[in-house]
């Protein structure tokens, strides 16, 4: 999995005068079926999230609220995302290193995710990250 399948992805915004709506369709609107949703907030001021990488789940990132950086790695490349609109979410395959940090005060953080929740498909430590790369190769 290389860096270039990590991509922005618009969703609709409905704008009228009472404020915004936007909606997510499984399998329109991202590339998989959600079978997991999950948020983080009152993420103090300097805290890092993430450090990790899934062997099989798929995932979208939201900034429901205030702002944060993903930075995300293949390996060899990394990238630093800046999410600060409600209508952007951040597609990440799976074998993709990612770190969240440089939370707004107040922000939320809405994780749309492919699979069940199973510290078995965690990769946590970097050096096992990389050898399970050059494994799949
Ligand atoms: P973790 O994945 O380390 O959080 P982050 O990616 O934001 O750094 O998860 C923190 C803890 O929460 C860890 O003990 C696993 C648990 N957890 C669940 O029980 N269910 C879930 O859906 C998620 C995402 C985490």
């Amino acid at each position: 999995m290389d860096l270039s399948k990590c991509k922005i992805i618009k969703l609709p915004k409905i704008a009228d005068k009472r404020g915004n709506l936007t909606f997510i369709e499984e399998n329109r609107h991202l590339p998989f079926e959600i079978k997991r949703v999950y948020y983080t907030y009152d993420v103090p001021g300097g805290e890092t999230r993430g450090g990790h990488a899934h062997k099989n789940l798929h995932q979208l990132i939201i900034a429901m609220s205030g702002s944060f950086d993903v930075v995300l790695g293949d390996g060899h490349n990394k990238k630093r995302f800046h999410l600060n609109r409600a209508y952007f979410g951040l597609y990440v395959p799976s074998m993709i290193w990612r770190e969240l940090d440089n939370f707004s005060s107040g922000s939320v953080c809405l994780v749309l995710v492919s699979e069940h929740y199973n510290e078995e498909d965690y990769i946590r430590d970097y050096n096992i990250y990389k050898k399970t790369l050059v494994e799949n190769k």
